[in-house]
């Protein structure tokens, strides 16, 4: 019997603690369980959230350090474990392919031994790489797998969009697609401002400096090592991004959101996992929608497929 309040980090590093950290702030679990190689890691991080979660303003919620036999009644598994790109290294996570797909297989040979119920998000990059293998290397329901995908692309859109004409970013509407990575674009015929096409702003905010689309679109692919660079590492973005796809699945919300998941047509593409807008809600991703896009932009999709596709090359070693 699934336990919907149970969730299960594997992970527990700066990603994992800070998605932790959110759960519990955000009080989106009865459960939290935590899994990581580093037992010491996971059990320090299990402390110091419980006394958290011990504050008069927090829901009691029962945070401790797991194995995967607590897999078998979770509600959702959010997979974070492998290593991310450091500071210096070449920026680009598809580099993380081949030692991280070894990762995704001794993780999910694990879970798969507990559970094929658990609603499974994926975020160790490369995030469409891992996504695609534990989706089509093991016997679970595809429906039931997700990667964050290019949802942080999106957010770090709607702030860089924000800030430029002053608005507040949920009224920034529109999809980045493709690749969590160095191939993700902006689907820009997509973009709105409260419903304000992108090609009307300007006028709209009766701003005579024109946007250059090409300059924020490189933005919202650098800034992630810019980040790296700056901090060492990401992990607020991506632990709100969880978030946002916990709640989805844990009220059941059918809202529709970029998301990777592997491609069965679409656009003409399959055996390969990208971000295009899925629907997410309690069974998992119910249905993908194949938006309109310009044939400049379904050429971007298919070059972020093709880049996809090649660093996919060692799923099938
Ligand atoms: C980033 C990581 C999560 O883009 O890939 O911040």
């Amino acid at each position: 019997m699934v336990n919907k309040g149970k969730i299960v980090i594997i992970g527990t590093s700066n990603v994992g603690s800070a998605i932790l950290n959110k759960i519990t702030d955000f009080q989106l679990a009865s459960e939290i369980v935590l899994i990581d190689i580093n037992t010491a890691k996971a059990k320090g991080e299990a402390l110091d959230a419980s006394h958290a979660t011990s504050c008069i303003y927090s829901t009691n919620i029962n945070v401790h350090v797991g194995t995967y036999k607590d897999c078998h009644d979770a509600g959702i598994i959010i997979i974070t474990a492998g290593p991310s790109i450091k500071p210096g290294e070449t920026p680009d996570r598809l580099i993380l392919a081949k030692t991280n797909v070894k990762v995704m297989h001794s993780i999910m040979s694990e879970i798969t031994k507990y559970t094929k119920e658990a609603m499974i998000i994926a975020i160790t990059n490369p995030l469409d790489v891992a996504t695609y293998y534990i989706s089509t290397h093991f016997d679970y329901p595809r429906e039931k797998i997700v990667g964050t995908g290019t949802m942080l692309e999106t957010f770090r859109l709607r702030r860089i969009l924000a800030n430029h004409y002053h608005v507040d970013p949920k009224n920034i509407h529109g999809y980045i697609l493709g690749e969590h990575g160095n191939s993700a674009f902006t689907a820009w015929s997509t973009v709105n401002i409260a419903g304000m096409p992108l090609s009307h702003l300007d006028d709209c905010f009766n701003f005579s400096q024109r946007i250059d689309c090409k300059a924020i679109e490189d933005e919202v692919v650098q800034v992630a090592y810019d980040i790296i660079n700056l901090k060492g590492w990401t992990n607020t973005g991506i632990a709100m991004v969880a978030c946002r796809l916990i709640k989805a699945v844990l009220y059941d919300e059918h809202t529709i959101l970029p998301l990777s998941a592997v491609l069965e047509g679409e656009y003409g593409l399959r055996d390969i996992a990208l971000s295009i807008p899925r629907m997410l809600c309690g069974e998992g991703v119910v249905k993908s929608f194949e938006v309109k896009l310009t044939d400049a932009e379904r050429d971007l999709l298919l070059r972020s497929a093709e880049s996809v596709k090649k660093a996919s090359a060692c799923c099938r070693d």
